[in-house]
């Protein structure tokens, strides 16, 4: 199967979409050296508020016994309130996320491709390397997200023109459907799932009706594999190989939101994997049809609003235009003073970060898990969490109503969500019943 071609996937918007040309004339050169600045808005350097940034790690942090972070050198004080002029974000942080993203999931795509004229199955790494007939790598670039809400935000504006339709879990992080979805009038598929995530036969069945009955088939899967967001749902590699099967069956772009991918925690407290963490999709992706989705707001804190996309050279290109024309980049005080902790730590450091908030996690999921065990045996069901924030109960009782409780736990000083509020079909129906109050009164008022 030939690698996927980017330029045919693009919205009617993201075709249109043009680096702001002054953007590309400062970025080109206002680096050199002795340049005199005089064209548009970039700031002098001395005046800026702040000549120098000192922060306290706390002991959460398992790097180095240091606890102070300083940034001194003029040139990243400076740097740290200036524009982000490279579009991919703050080179040595790209450069921190490339580089965990390559040793964490090891991108298929990084390997040489498997040629399209002598094979069609997709190849482990380790096989594909072996391969006598092999391609060029398809690769895989990094560019700095300011999180990924806002990073979806984007990436559905450049994937989707409105009304497309698209593939996601049947319930989801609901901010996808209610902010960004149903306002493009995307057509919502929602996937049945099991605690596993996504059910392959569901998906391929759906598809294949869709097929048949002639109807417009989507292009784009939204998932989210590890700890789902909100049924805690994680995808066994088996499980992974199959949905992977069938996107390139029907030439769908998995766009993988893997906002709990750090905090694993498949065995307990007592053995949390660190950095030994079940890879993503991307791992998997001989194509180049995968969009990954990290962000640090699990990891370090949603406050900094830094994450990555990582995906192929074309989308990345792509997604580096986007926010050159929005944002002009994700934040530069953040990315370097996150560059500066990551570096103080190092590997070793972060890894002992990661590990310690895994084994908090898997704490509070055995807490969770026992009480449900107590109080809850017969009336509900529940799958022990393996990784992320959420614990998923299903109701057994007869007549049970979820909804209901949300009044008698906040009474008891515990907030839960039901799970109506954040399935999709739910939330599409409400959507519409929204329209059609605001379409009668816009009659009524009309009419008088
Ligand atoms: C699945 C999922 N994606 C993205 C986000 C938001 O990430 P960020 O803070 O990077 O915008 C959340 C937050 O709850 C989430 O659950």
């Amino acid at each position: 199967m030939a690698p996927v071609n980017w330029e045919d996937r693009w919205s009617t918007e993201a075709q249109l979409k043009q680096l702001p040309s002054l953007h590309g004339i400062v970025s080109k050169f206002s680096t050199m050296a002795g340049m005199i600045g005089m064209h548009g808005g970039l700031p002098p350097a001395d005046s800026f508020p702040f000549n120098y940034f000192n922060a306290g790690i706390s002991a959460a942090g398992h790097g180095p016994a240091d606890t102070e972070l300083q940034i001194v050198e003029p040139q990243l004080v400076s740097a740290a309130q200036q524009y982000n002029m490279n579009a991919e974000g703050y080179a040595p942080l790209v450069s921190w996320a490339h580089n965990m993203v390559a040793s964490l999931h090891q991108p298929a795509t990084l390997l040489p491709q498997p040629n399209p004229n002598t094979s069609t199955a997709p190849t482990t790494p380790s096989s594909s390397s072996s391969c006598s007939s092999e391609a060029e790598p398809i690769g895989m670039q990094v560019v700095m997200t300011q999180g990924s809400s806002a990073a979806l935000d984007c990436l559905f504006r450049m994937l989707l023109n409105p009304g497309d339709p698209v593939l996601l879990e049947e319930y989801t992080y609901a901010h996808v459907v209610e902010a960004d979805l149903l306002p493009m009038r995307c057509e919502l598929l929602p996937v049945p799932m099991d605690s596993h995530g996504l059910l392959p036969a569901a998906l391929d069945a759906m598809l294949t009706q869709r097929s048949v009955a002639g109807l417009a088939l989507p292009r784009l899967l939204y998932c989210i594999p590890t700890g789902q967001n909100p049924t805690g749902a994680v995808m066994g590699p088996e499980r992974m190989r199959q949905v992977y099967e069938l996107a390139r069956k029907w030439d769908l772009i998995i766009l993988e939101d893997d906002a709990y991918f750090w905090l694993q925690y498949p065995q307990g407290p007592e053995a949390v994997p660190g950095l030994n963490l079940r890879p993503g999709f991307l791992s998997i992706d001989v194509d180049g049809r995968v969009i990954r989705l990290d962000t640090l707001s699990k990891l370090l804190g949603p406050g900094f609003r830094l994450g990555w996309v990582a995906g192929p050279p074309a989308l990345a290109a792509k997604f580096a235009l986007y926010t050159a024309g929005t944002s002009i980049g994700a934040n530069m005080l953040s990315q370097v003073m996150i560059h500066q902790l990551l570096t103080k730590w190092g590997r070793q450091g972060f890894e002992g970060f990661v590990a310690q908030l895994q084994r908090r996690y898997a704490q509070q999921a055995a807490v969770a898990e026992a009480a449900a065990a107590q109080h809850l045996a017969g009336l509900a069901e529940w799958q022990a969490a393996e990784a992320g924030m959420f614990m998923w109960l299903r109701m057994t009782a007869p007549g049970a109503d979820s909804s209901k409780l949300i009044e008698a736990s906040s009474a008891e000083g515990v907030m839960i969500v039901p799970g109506n509020l954040i399935s999709v079909p739910h939330l599409q129906a409400a959507a519409r019943s929204r329209q059609q109050q605001q379409q009668r009164k816009a009659a009524s008022s009309t009419v008088m």
